[in-house]
């Protein structure tokens, strides 16, 4: 008999029918699923393919024949060392997305420092020609300093165009050196204080981990200079939100463009939404019909692979 999966979320028919060529499975195509319906879904499931469900002792204990959680996703903070201890291995779809969520970070990076978003409320609230023009002047980007924080795939991506398209000045802060792209790229490595000092641009791009989480607060964002913008395309928890609305508010830094948020979606009364200094997407780093399909496939790919006892192409490096 086939291996039985679930799909916890809509998928494009053409991966659903190749997952259905190798298994039996379910699929949830509702916006959210309850964590009563999950439990019960997962109960015979031996792959989940899902992205951003949290893989907790709870959920595990309702999958004893779980075999592979597949993200279709590369973050995979939603994982837990749970999975470990249980043989569940844990997928991810890596590479295909890089450049697209490096196209994003730019968005957010004109968006902020060009006023794009607030400049479009700006004219359709038929503002145009009612103040001075001064008012409505941004800040250059080429030429100035990106600071990157996390400088994996999708950061090297964001250093290029900021290099060779913006003729930027481009510090990163990783864990570790990243020598190559300091030779290919020309980024030079500055500590976390000095990249935040010196950077018109700071772009976080950093997993969440436990170390990194909250990395961005108070302390950070002070050490920023007060015509900086900061960008986040992580994930929300990385910054301490309320830290970060406290510097948008209080003009310790200039402007803000976020596609993450520390509560997805965001609460209505969130006060981001009320600051006209900040861009605000939701969350949709890898959002275009092309790469989604590719990390679908890919993710549907992993999810066969390890049901069959083949080795994934994507393991992810702590879930093997
Ligand atoms: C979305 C992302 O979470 O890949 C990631 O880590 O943040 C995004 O691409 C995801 O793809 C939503 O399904």
């Amino acid at each position: 008999m086939k291996p039985y999966v679930f799909i916890a979320k809509p998928i494009p028919p053409e991966v659903e029918q190749m997952i259905g060529e190798h298994c039996r499975y379910d699929i949830w195509k509702e916006d959210t699923i309850s964590k009563e319906e999950l439990y019960e879904k997962m109960k015979d499931a031996e792959g989940l393919l899902t992205s951003g469900t949290a893989i907790d002792s709870d959920l595990l204990d309702h999958a004893p024949k779980l075999k592979v959680v597949s993200n279709n996703s590369v973050g995979y903070d939603n994982f837990n060392k749970e999975m470990k201890k249980r043989g569940v291995v844990g997928t991810h779809t890596p590479y295909t997305l890089d450049d697209t969520v490096a196209d994003l970070a730019f968005s957010l990076i004109l968006s902020s420092a060009r006023r794009v978003a607030e400049l479009d409320r700006f004219v359709r609230a038929g503002k145009w020609g009612t103040v001075e023009e001064e008012s409505l002047f941004g800040m250059d980007v080429h030429h100035q300093t990106l600071g990157i924080i996390g400088m994996g795939r999708i950061g090297e991506q964001a250093a290029k165009r900021a290099k060779f398209g913006f003729d930027m000045d481009v510090l990163y802060y990783n864990r570790s050196r990243k020598p190559d792209a300091e030779k290919v790229l020309g980024v030079t490595y500055a500590d976390l204080d000095t990249l935040l000092k010196t950077s018109d641009f700071v772009l976080l791009i950093t997993p969440l981990t436990d170390e990194t989480y909250h990395m961005m607060g108070e302390r950070e964002f002070r050490l920023m200079k007060d015509t900086a913008f900061f960008v986040n395309i992580s994930r929300g928890k990385t910054v301490d939100e309320k830290a970060l609305i406290r510097a948008l508010q209080e003009g310790w830094i200039k402007g803000a463009g976020l596609d993450v948020f520390e509560k997805e979606p965001v609460s209505e009364d969130n006060p981001l939404l009320q600051l006209e200094n900040v861009t605000l997407l939701p969350h949709i780093g890898s959002a275009t019909a092309k790469i989604r399909l590719n990390m679908f496939s890919q993710a549907a790919q992993n999810m066969i692979d390890a049901v069959y006892g083949r080795t994934p192409k994507n393991l992810t490096k702590e879930f093997q």
